[in-house]
């Protein structure tokens, strides 16, 4: 992998993460998880470059995020679909999602972990998180529409410390 600076990202982030999708993992290699996000986002705030995260407070990766200051975002080609779809439809809790999907874990120079097949890299700290509120809609149709369970995400926005493409 190749370091680059987050600005050099080529393909367009919106596509990037809401057509691959991306990986979202916290912890460190011998004690993570991850999951499948296609919603999120890629700026500056603050000075800095940061991403948009968002996760509803029932996955598994949620307590993974809440426990840990960094957090890996890692993307795939097209050939790694189905490792996708599984790690978005299966929850750590009950199955070993590196073993199912043959995604092979590895260690990010902070100690948190991306995934060895990965060829976009974004290695993350936390900066601010918040819930997302009912009141503070000012579309309220969104409610209904996303929210049934009102199991509204905790939204966090993280600093790109480092970011890798494949070479
Ligand atoms: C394409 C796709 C996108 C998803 N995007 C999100 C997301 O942005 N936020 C979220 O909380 N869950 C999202 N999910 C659902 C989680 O990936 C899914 O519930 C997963 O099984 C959670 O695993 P965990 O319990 O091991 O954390 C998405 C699922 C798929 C298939």
């Amino acid at each position: 992998m190749k370091k680059i600076d987050p600005k050099e990202l080529k393909p367009n982030v919106i596509e990037l993460i809401s057509d691959r999708w991306m990986l979202v993992t916290a912890g460190a290699p011998d004690n993570f998880n991850t999951m499948t996000a296609s919603w999120g986002a890629v700026g500056e705030l603050w000075g800095k470059p940061v991403a948009f995260v968002f996760i509803r407070p029932q996955r598994y990766t949620h307590e993974f995020v809440e426990k840990n200051d960094m957090l890996t975002l890692s993307f795939f080609a097209e050939e790694y679909r189905s490792a996708l779809k599984f790690c978005g439809a299966h929850s750590g809790r009950d199955t070993d999602k590196a073993a199912k999907t043959g995604l092979t874990p590895a260690p990010t120079e902070s100690g948190s972990t991306t995934f060895a097949e990965a060829d976009i890299v974004l290695e993350c700290r936390k900066l601010y998180k918040d819930e997302i509120k009912p009141e503070s809609f000012t579309d309220k149709t969104i409610i209904d529409k996303w929210y049934p369970a009102r199991d509204f995400h905790t939204a966090y926005i993280v600093e790109i410390v480092n970011a890798w493409i494949a070479e």
